[in-house]
Formats: C-alpha cells, structure tokens, sequence
C-alpha cells in the first residue's frame, strides 16, 4: 500500500502512545527508522507487520488496532490534504457511502498504482444501510468499522456496524449499519 497508509499509522501510534512506543513497534515489525514517503509504494506486508507488532507493543488485538485506524484515517485525510476531496464526496453518510468508489477513483489521480476495494450500498432506510466491501485484501473488515465510526464522527453521528462474511460467487463482508444524531435521547 501506499506510504500514506503506513505514515498514518506512525501518526497514530506517535499522538496516541508517545515517540518511544513507535520506536519500539518500528523496530519490532524489522523496518528501517527511515521516514514513510507517502506517494511511493510499499509491499501490503509492511503494513500487516506494523499492525501485528503494534499488538504485541500494546497488548490490543489487531481487531482494536484496525478500528482505532480506520477512525484515525477519516480525520487524517482530511488534514494532510484531501479535506476537499472528502468533501466532495458528500454532506451526509448515506450519501458519503454511496460514493466510496468514486472517492478511491479520484485519490487514483494522484496515486496511479492504487488497487482500492470497492463498495456498494443496498436495503437503505432512514437510519440504516447494508454496505457491501470487496477487496482483495484478507482481514481489514474490522477497518471498515473505525472508518464507519470517524465519518460519523464527521456527521456528528453515532454510528453501529456489525458484519458478516459472505461467501459465494463474489466473497466480502456484508456491514449492516445504523445510526442516529450524537445528541438523540432514544
Ligand atoms: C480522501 C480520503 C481517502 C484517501 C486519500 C484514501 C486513500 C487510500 C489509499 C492510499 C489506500 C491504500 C491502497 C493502496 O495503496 O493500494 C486506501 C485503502 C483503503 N481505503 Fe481509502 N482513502 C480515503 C478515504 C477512504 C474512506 C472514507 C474509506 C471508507 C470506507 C476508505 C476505505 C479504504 C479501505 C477499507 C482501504 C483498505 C484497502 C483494501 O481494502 O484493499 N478510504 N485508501
């Protein structure tokens, strides 16, 4: 994946456990203390190891790790340049959600090489949405739920995602989502 990944994920560890602990989880996962450079591409391996040894620096399941990520990415993003290109993608979830593909195929301008998973939407109702997630990367669902949970943050909405794995022609997970206003009562 591309260093952006990888550089959020230092950007994570350094905000939320201090400069030793990245030291630590760097040295762990047997990378160079070299900076990440975010346009250039990096094998998916490096990524995982940074994930496996940060469980191992923390004591968290990498479940945790890739939620707390996905959370952290939706702030991120917006602040290291793409805040236009998140908001193009809409002004509320559904309409955001609806939108994943053609948001990954405009960061695709800047990052040629990028291999994006990919999404759709069905059963919406008012508060709720099943979101479908294809990719052909193993183990990343629990992502997808921190990234549901920051863009509600972003519409300043509790958000709820459970998920399943669905097999068949075309194997993904399956997030059923609902959500509501922070400051609703019910
Ligand atoms: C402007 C905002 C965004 C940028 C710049 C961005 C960029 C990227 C990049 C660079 C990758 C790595 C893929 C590669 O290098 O081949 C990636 C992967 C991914 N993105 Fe985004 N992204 C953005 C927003 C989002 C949002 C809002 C979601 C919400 C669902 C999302 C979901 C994912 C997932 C789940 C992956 C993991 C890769 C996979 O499943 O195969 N991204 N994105």
């Amino acid at each position: 994946m591309y260093g952006l990944i990888n550089k959020a994920v230092e950007g994570l560890v350094r905000t939320r456990f201090g400069d030793a602990a990245w030291s630590r989880i760097r040295a762990r996962a047997g990378l160079p203390d070299e900076p990440f450079v975010s346009m250039e591409q990096y094998p998916d391996k490096t990524t995982y190891d940074l994930v496996g040894a940060a469980t191992e620096e923390l004591g968290a399941t990498a479940e945790a790790i890739l939620e707390e990520f996905g959370r952290f990415w939706t702030v991120y993003t917006a602040e290291a340049g793409y805040g236009e290109l998140m908001k193009s993608a809409g002004s509320t979830l559904p309409e955001f959600l609806g939108n994943l593909d053609q948001l990954h195929t405009r960061v695709k301008l800047s990052f040629p090489h990028l291999m994006p998973p990919s999404f759709s939407v069905s059963e919406q109702e008012a508060q709720a949405l099943v979101l479908h997630y294809y990719s052909e990367r193993p183990g990343l669902a629990p992502l997808v739920v921190g990234l549901l949970k920051g863009l509600g943050d972003r519409f300043g909405l509790e958000v709820e995602a459970t998920w399943e794995r669905v097999d068949g022609t075309r194997p993904h997970d399956r997030f059923r989502v609902r959500w509501r206003a922070k400051d609703a009562t019910s």
